[in-house]
């Protein structure tokens, strides 16, 4: 029998697959569907210290390889997260790590969310996105350097739970990113989340999207995951979890070769819900016609 396990953040996953944040809910919109309790992990969708409605539609729409969204944050708020959503995690996932992501537009708003949290049962660590725009300092967290210095130290000085860092690829050197979110104690680090696009309606001559931008995610954006978890793998000792247009086994495979401990998966999941379970069996196949009897002897085994 392959070992699938990954000791991470302290903790045994009993599988690397995880399902992205924004992808899945909170877990218990896909219950009906998979067995959500197998599964390595899931992250939730964002929380921010108060509910949002999110962006006005169109919200998503298909792109080639994947699609383009801009659903801005709408979620259920810190104390709606607390009463609606953490007791079914709690409940329910027993086996499966839960990763709770987090998301803000100060150092303020992810603290409050983070020490708001931080005495409840039902979840590993968090997931911080800092692909938000900081309102005191016009950038946003990940593109600036010093601001995610603060950040990541402000959420140290809260919480002994694990830090995970989600970077964006929307920067020339992710790994100096990576430096600075380990150098201010982080944990481990997600790579990736969206890049940055547009898609145009050339009959309406409108953007198709109503918050005009959006996030690229999918197929198309796998090599440039796969090439940012290999720059930041190569620079830092944290964990990384790889995240970018995985649709199987061997798309994970080449994620966990360039140097990351878990995945996630996202996109896919809404082509196919059963992805995620197909994808830990595939793992499983691959590493036995391989002769791999522990899957995390593959983690930045890349031949020189
Ligand atoms: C509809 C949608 C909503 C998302 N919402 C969030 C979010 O709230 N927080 C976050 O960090 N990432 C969010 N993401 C980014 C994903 O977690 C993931 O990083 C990205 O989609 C790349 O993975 P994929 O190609 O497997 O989808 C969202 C992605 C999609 C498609």
């Amino acid at each position: 029998m392959v070992d699938l396990s990954m000791d991470v953040f302290g903790v045994e996953f009993q599988n690397p697959v995880m399902l992205a944040s924004g992808t899945c809910g909170y877990g218990e919109e896909y219950a009906d569907l998979i067995a959500v309790d197998e599964l390595g992990g899931i992250v939730t969708k964002a929380v921010t210290p108060e509910a949002r409605a999110g962006n006005p539609p169109v919200r998503i729409t298909e792109t080639p390889g994947g699609m383009i969204n801009a659903i801005g944050l709408a979620n259920v708020g810190l104390e709606g997260f607390k009463r609606e959503k953490l007791p079914w995690l709690r409940d329910n996932l027993r086996r499966a790590h839960v990763l709770v992501n987090v998301a803000g537009w100060s150092v303020d708003d992810f603290v409050k969310v983070v020490a708001g949290l931080d005495e409840q049962d039902g979840f590993l660590g968090y997931e911080i996105n800092v692909s938000c725009p900081n309102v005191e300092g016009g950038t946003m967290f990940g593109t600036d350097e010093l601001a995610l210095a603060q950040l990541v130290g402000a959420l140290r000085a809260a919480t002994q739970r694990p830090l995970v860092i989600k970077l964006t690829p929307n920067v020339a050197d992710i790994g100096l990113f990576a430096q600075i979110c380990e150098d201010n104690g982080a944990d481990g680090l997600s790579a990736i989340n969206t890049f940055p696009g547009m898609v145009i309606d050339v009959e309406a001559r409108r953007p198709v999207i109503g918050n005009v931008t959006g996030g690229i995610s999918g197929p198309a954006i796998r090599p440039m995951g796969v090439y940012a978890t290999w720059k930041v793998a190569s620079r830092v000792e944290l964990p990384v979890i790889g995240i970018g247009g995985i649709c199987n086994a061997r798309d994970t495979l080449e994620y966990i070769l360039a140097g990351a401990a878990l995945v996630q998966i996202g996109t896919a999941m809404f082509v196919d819900p059963y992805t995620a379970p197909e994808t830990i069996e595939g793992l499983r196949e691959i590493c036995a016609r391989q002769g791999v009897d522990k899957l995390a002897h593959l983690v930045g085994a890349l031949e020189a």
